[in-house]
């Protein structure tokens, strides 16, 4: 139990060890067609390169999304209270941020959603320590705690941490970075953790090369950056000298699979080479870094139904290039 209602818990749940985030990437280079987890990008540096992506001109997701809680948070929260005065007897709120980073999104919906637990879920603990701490002391009636958990592979949290319904958040469009087969993995496993409760998730829909292209290939080319600096982050991780001159950033609609895809090619045939191991390119040879899948309204929500969630409601901007969708459970 504790003892000051005004202190954020922390919990950090195990996270694989760096060796086998080594050996991944190191096999990833291996492969025939080389291809990492996106999951690389995000270092120190790569968390900041991503923020500024989401300030560009071309980059319309993180921007998009804002305008549509700001229209219809009301709307959704009222959704989320009728759903739990007839499902749940108006038993108190829990509300679990998948990918909390600063928990701005998540604050800006307490006043509507009037949660009364708030789970911050990051990658590490330590990182949301000083956002938890000081949204607490913003929002003290909220019993608030931040939960280290590499959620990409397994969603799943003990049940000291969260026992009963929950309202899931998933803001980001990154449901869209995972293989339609492993999204609707990811979206059962929300549906199991909510716990006949609810997701409330951002996803960014189909639309044309035109636009989709300059958004993951800026002209300030912070895009690049980032890709690139996926190439830094290994070399520090596992050793290997890739030089950073040799490659370039590539951003391209793959309209049949219905993805962006980012990869990196090889200006030059060239060896990259890290302990143990070595890897030749030859000239234009890429490796894939990223995919981030573009959903079309209607086969999304159905993929919400196959995950097992039954009512679906949809909010989307008035172009229909992003929506936020609330899956609940009856
Ligand atoms: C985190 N994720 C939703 C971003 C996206 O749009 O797929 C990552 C990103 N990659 C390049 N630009 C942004």
């Amino acid at each position: 139990m504790r003892e000051a209602p005004t202190l954020p818990n922390f919990v950090q749940l195990p996270v694989p060890a760096a060796t086998s985030a080594v050996a991944e990437a190191a096999a990833g280079l291996l492969r025939p067609d080389a291809a990492l987890s996106p999951k690389f990008f995000y270092d120190a540096l790569g968390s900041r390169l991503f923020d500024a992506i989401t300030e560009l001109d071309e980059y319309y997701p993180t921007r998009t999304e804002a305008a549509i809680f700001a229209e219809h948070r009301q709307a959704m929260a009222q959704a989320v209270q009728a759903f739990w005065q007839h499902r749940h007897a108006a038993a108190p709120l829990s509300m679990v941020d998948l990918g909390a980073g600063s928990c701005v999104k998540a604050a800006s919906l307490f006043d509507a959603f009037q949660p009364a637990r708030y789970l911050a879920v990051d990658i590490s603990a330590d990182y949301l320590r000083g956002v938890v701490s000081a949204l607490q002391q913003q929002h003290p009636q909220i019993e608030m705690t931040g939960v280290g958990l590499d959620f990409s592979t397994q969603l799943a949290l003990p049940p000291e941490l969260l026992s009963g319904p929950a309202l899931l958040f998933y803001p980001g469009s990154s449901i869209g970075n995972f293989a339609p087969d492993q999204a609707l993995n990811l979206l059962r496993q929300a549906r199991e953790l909510s716990a006949d409760g609810g997701l409330l998730i951002g996803v960014d829909l189909a639309k044309s090369a035109a636009v989709l292209e300059p958004a993951y290939d800026d002209a300030l080319g912070v895009t690049s950056a980032f890709n690139l600096n996926l190439l830094r982050h290994l070399n520090r991780l596992m050793g290997s000298d890739f030089d950073l001159r040799q490659w370039q950033h590539v951003a391209l609609y793959n309209q049949a699979a219905g993805r962006i895809e980012m990869h990196l090619a090889s200006r030059q045939r060239q060896c990259v080479r890290w302990p143990g191991a070595e890897r030749w390119f030859e000239a234009g040879e890429r490796i894939h870094t990223e995919n981030s899948y573009k959903w079309r309204q209607d086969d999304f929500e159905s993929l919400l139904r196959d995950a097992g969630f039954l009512r679906v409601q949809t909010w989307t901007d008035s172009r229909g290039w992003y929506a936020v969708v609330l899956a609940l459970t009856a």
